[in-house]
C-alpha cells in the first residue's frame, strides 16, 4: 500500500525539518489549524510564490455556486454550496536588505515547522541566508479557542550575521479566489477599507437563490513587546497594508505581533461590524500574546483531560489518534448549534465545510462519548431545523416526505451528480439513525418523542414512496440506488439502503405511540400509513445468497468477476488509475456497504453472519473513501481478527499523516478522523451499548504496551485502561453503574477502579 510520511513521529507534535516544494500543499493540509469558528491551511505568513493553496475558511459562511453539468436533468440542484476561501489575514510580507523573503526562491537553512497538538499552536523557523547577512525567523500562530474571532501571530527576527534592514508588511487581503469556483468567479465583493481603523470589509456576491449574503470584516493591529505599534498604512480595493521597518545588527532581534479580529454577519450586522471588532480587539489586546496563549493552552488542556487517548509502545499510533482528535476539535466542538462538521473542515476546498451523512454516521458515535450530550443534540437539531429543505428535496424528485441531502449548508441538496443526488439516498435513514444512537446512549428520550418524531415521520413518508411492490417477487423492492459504495451506481436492491429504510420505518412505528401529544398531532400519521409501513417492514426484499451465507450488496453483485484487491495492488488507488467505466463494472468496493449495515446494527446479526460477510467483502474493498477502514477495523476486532483490526486502525489513524489515499493535498479528511477513535474504543476495547447496558470486550494490539481513554456515559466519567495483563475500569465521576466486561457483570463505584485479568 502506498504511503508518504513527511512529518516526524512524536506523541504530541507534528514536526518536520524538511522543506520540499513538491510537498508544499501536503504540508499545508497537515499543518492546518482552526478554532471551530475559523481555520486555515498551514500557509506561510510571508507569502510563497511556488505551488500553494492559500486557504482560510470561516465556519457557516458559504456561497451558492451555480451548478455546472454537461446535460441538465430535471431535479438537479441549482447550485453547489461552497465555503468561500475567505480574505486572508495571516500576511506579513518580509524583505531583508531589499530581498523579498520567499522560500520558493531565497536561500535558507535550519527549517522547522511544527504543530504542537497539546496547545493547538503552529510554529515555524528557518535561517535566511542572504548576501552578507543571516537572519533567523521564528513564527508562532494560533486561533484563540476562547475568543474565537481572534487570530494571533508573532514573528521574531534575529540577526545571526551581518546587518539587516527588515521591512515587514502586515496585510489583510480580500482579493482571494476559490480554486474550485465553477465559473472562475470571485465570491467576494469589496465593501471598503478603513485605513484609520485598519479594517477591510467584504461581502459574498449577490445570488439568485435566496441564499443570504455574508459580510465579513477583518481588523488588524500590530504590537511590539506588547506595546501598540503604528505603521505606515496604505490600501487598495479589498486590501490593506501596514509597514514597519527595523534595522538590526548582529545578535539583535525584533519581535512583531499581529493581532487579527474577524467578524461575520452570522453574528454581527454589517453596519456594526467595525465597532464590534474594535471592542473585540481591545479585549484581545488587554492581554499580551503570552497571556492569550496561556489562556488558549489551558482550555486545550481541559479538552485533552477528558478526550485524550493514550497509547504506550507505538508512537506512530499515538500521534495518529491525537492528530485526529485535535483536528476534529479544531473543526467542531459543538459550541455553535448552527454549525456542523465538513468533510474537509477548514483545511481545503473540495467537500469544504458542507454537511454530509458523515456527521451522523461517524462523528455522532464519537462525540456522544467524549463531549456533553448537548453537543450531539445540537447536531440533531441542526437537521431538524433543515427539514423544510429536506421536504423540498423530496419534492424535486417527485416524491412525498423529506429527503435529507447528501451535501448541504441549509438543508437543500447541492450535490450535482445524478448518481449521488438522486440515488445515494441511504443518507435519509443514516441521518435519522443518529436520533436512535443519541437516545440509546444518553437515555434521554425527550428528543425522539418530540422534534425527532418530525424527522422520523418525514423520512418514513419518503421511504414508503421510494420502494415499490414487485408482483414477480412478491416483495417491496428499491430500484435505482447508489449504496455507500459509490463504485457502483444505479443498482437495484442495495442491501444496505433497503436495510436502513426498513429500520427507519420499524423504528418510527415503534416510537410513534410514545411521542408527545403535540408531536403526534403535528405529524398526523394515519392508520393506512402505519399499515403500509408495517407491510414494507415485513415484506421488503433484502438480497442474500444462502449458499455463501452473505447479504448481497445488490441484485447483480455475484455476476461480477470477483477477485481480491490483492491482485491489483499495483493499480491502486483505482480512482486515480482506472476509467470510471472500469471501476463501475469491477467488483472492487470503495467503502463499507453491506458491512456498514452490520456495523450499525451489531445486535441483529450472528457471529457467523458477520464473519461470512466480512470474509467475503473485505478482500474486495479498496478503502478509497477515508470513511472505510475504521468500520472494517471495528468489525475485524469483534471477530477476533486482531492483525486486520490493527492494520486498518493504522490506516485510519494515519490516513493524512501518511497520505494513504494520495489526496491529502486537497485537505484533511476531517469527518473520517473519528474513525481512529471508533477503531480503538468500539474496536479494540469493544465498547457497545444497548438497552441501557454498557459493555466492553477489550484486547490490546501485540506491539502496544497499554492504551487508555475516557468516556462520558449518562452523567459519568469512565476511564478504561487496557494492557496485556489486565483491563482496569475506573468510575472517575458519577453514580454507580453495572456494566458488562467480557460478558461478566462488573459494578463500577465512584472513585474506584475495577481490575480484570485479561
Ligand atoms: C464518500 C462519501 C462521503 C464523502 C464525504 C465520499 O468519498 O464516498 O461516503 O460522504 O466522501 O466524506
Amino acid at each position: 500500500m502506498m504511503m508518504k510520511r513527511i512529518f516526524e513521529v512524536d506523541p504530541w507534535k507534528v514536526t518536520t525539518h524538511k522543506f520540499s516544494k513538491e510537498d508544499k500543499r501536503l504540508q499545508e493540509s497537515i499543518t492546518a489549524i482552526g478554532n471551530d469558528y475559523m481555520g486555515m491551511r498551514g500557509n506561510f505568513e510571508e507569502g510563497y510564490s511556488g505551488d500553494t493553496l492559500q486557504g482560510t475558511y470561516l465556519a457557516g459562511v458559504w456561497f451558492p455556486d451555480k451548478t455546472v453539468v454537461g446535460w441538465w436533468k430535471n431535479g438537479y440542484p441549482k447550485y453547489f454550496g461552497k465555503t468561500p476561501n475567505a480574505p486572508s489575514f495571516i500576511g506579513i510580507g518580509i524583505t531583508v536588505n531589499g530581498e523579498k523573503l520567499d522560500l520558493a526562491k531565497v536561500k535558507f537553512s535550519d527549517f522547522e515547522l511544527s504543530l504542537d497538538m497539546h496547545q493547538g499552536l503552529l510554529s515555524r523557523s528557518f535561517v535566511y541566508e542572504g548576501k552578507d547577512v543571516k537572519v533567523k525567523f521564528e513564527f508562532e500562530r494560533f486561533l484563540h479557542i476562547i475568543q474565537k474571532e481572534a487570530a494571533l501571530i508573532k514573528v521574531k527576527a534575529t540577526v545571526l550575521e551581518g546587518h539587516a534592514k527588515i521591512d515587514f508588511d502586515s496585510t489583510l487581503d480580500g482579493t482571494v479566489v476559490n480554486e474550485d469556483s465553477n465559473y472562475d468567479e470571485r465570491f467576494w465583493v469589496p465593501l471598503g477599507e478603513d485605513k484609520d481603523r485598519r479594517t477591510i470589509q467584504v461581502k459574498t456576491k449577490p445570488n439568485p437563490y435566496e441564499v443570504p449574503q455574508f459580510t465579513v470584516l477583518l481588523k488588524q493591529a500590530l504590537r511590539h513587546n506588547g506595546e501598540a505599534l503604528q505603521g505606515e498604512v496604505s490600501s487598495q480595493e479589498a486590501k490593506l497594508s501596514e509597514k514597519i521597518s527595523v534595522e538590526l545588527d548582529q545578535d539583535q532581534s525584533y519581535e512583531l505581533e499581529k493581532d487579527v479580529i474577524v467578524v461575520t454577519s452570522r453574528d454581527v450586522e454589517e453596519k456594526d461590524q467595525a465597532d464590534v471588532a474594535e471592542n473585540l480587539m481591545s479585549k484581545l489586546q488587554a492581554k499580551s500574546f503570552a497571556e492569550n496563549l496561556a489562556e488558549h493552552t489551558a482550555t486545550w488542556e481541559k479538552r485533552w483531560e477528558t478526550s485524550d487517548v493514550e497509547i504506550a509502545g507505538d508512537a506512530a499510533a499515538q500521534q495518529g489518534i491525537r492528530f485526529n482528535i485535535l483536528q476534529l476539535f479544531m473543526t467542531y466542538y459543538g459550541e455553535d448549534e448552527r454549525l456542523n462538521v465538513g468533510p474537509k473542515g477548514f483545511t481545503g476546498e473540495k467537500y469544504g465545510g458542507a454537511t454530509y451523512w458523515d456527521t451522523e454516521a461517524f462523528i455522532v458515535p464519537m462525540y456522544l462519548a467524549i463531549t456533553k450530550p448537548s453537543v450531539t443534540k445540537a447536531l440533531l437539531e441542526y437537521r431538524h431545523n433543515q427539514l423544510p429543505g429536506a421536504y423540498h428535496n423530496a419534492k424535486e424528485q417527485g416524491l412525498p416526505g423529506a429527503l435529507f441531502p447528501m451535501v448541504t449548508f441549509n438543508g437543500i441538496e447541492c450535490h450535482n451528480e445524478w448518481e449521488i443526488t438522486f440515488e445515494e439516498i441511504h443518507r435519509n435513514a443514516d441521518i435519522p439513525h443518529a436520533i436512535a444512537m443519541y437516545t440509546e446512549y444518553t437515555g434521554d428520550d425527550s428528543y425522539v418523542k418530540n422534534e425527532g418524531m418530525d424527522v422520523l415521520v418525514g423520512t418514513a413518508r419518503f421511504w414508503a414512496a421510494r420502494v415499490h411492490w414487485s408482483k414477480w417477487r412478491n416483495k417491496y423492492v428499491m430500484h435505482g440506488v447508489t449504496g455507500p459504495n459509490e463504485y457502483e451506481n444505479n443498482v437495484n436492491n442495495n442491501w444496505f439502503t433497503s436495510t436502513m429504510a426498513r429500520w427507519l420505518l420499524k423504528y418510527t412505528l415503534e416510537r410513534l405511540p410514545l411521542a408527545t401529544k403535540e408531536a403526534q398531532e403535528r405529524v398526523h400519521v394515519t392508520e393506512e400509513e402505519k399499515e403500509k409501513w408495517q407491510d414494507i417492514v415485513d415484506k421488503i426484499y433484502l438480497p442474500e445468497d444462502k449458499d455463501l451465507g452473505i447479504f448481497l450488496q445488490q441484485d447483480d453483485f455475484l455476476d461480477k468477476e470477483i477477485r481480491p484487491v490483492s491482485e491489483i495492488e499495483d493499480q491502486r488507488p483505482i480512482n486515480q488509475h482506472w476509467s470510471w467505466d472500469k471501476i463501475l463494472r469491477s467488483p472492487f468496493i470503495k467503502q463499507a456497504d453491506v458491512l456498514q449495515g452490520i456495523y450499525f446494527f451489531p445486535e441483529n446479526y450472528t457471529k457467523e453472519q458477520k464473519e461470512k460477510n466480512f470474509d467475503f467483502y473485505e478482500p474486495l474493498t479498496v478503502h478509497e473513501s477515508s470513511l472505510s477502514p475504521s468500520i472494517h477495523s471495528v468489525l475485524a476486532a469483534e471477530l477476533g481478527k486482531k492483525d486486520k483490526a490493527v492494520e486498518l486502525y493504522e490506516r485510519t489513524a494515519r490516513l493524512d499523516l501518511d497520505n494513504y489515499n494520495n489526496d491529502t493535498v486537497d485537505g484533511l479528511h476531517i469527518t473520517s478522523m473519528s474513525g481512529s477513535w471508533l477503531a480503538i474504543v468500539q474496536g479494540f476495547a469493544g465498547m457497545r451499548y444497548d438497552h441501557d447496558q454498557l459493555k466492553f470486550k477489550p484486547f490490546i494490539p501485540d506491539n502496544w504496551n497499554h492504551y487508555s481513554f475516557k468516556i462520558n456515559y449518562r452523567g459519568r466519567l469512565i476511564e478504561v485502561y487496557v494492557d496485556h495483563q489486565e483491563t482496569k475500569i475506573s468510575l472517575l465521576k458519577g453514580e454507580n453503574l453495572e456494566i458488562l466486561v467480557n460478558d461478566q457483570k462488573v459494578m463500577l463505584k465512584e472513585g474506584e477502579t475495577e481490575c480484570l485479568k485479561a
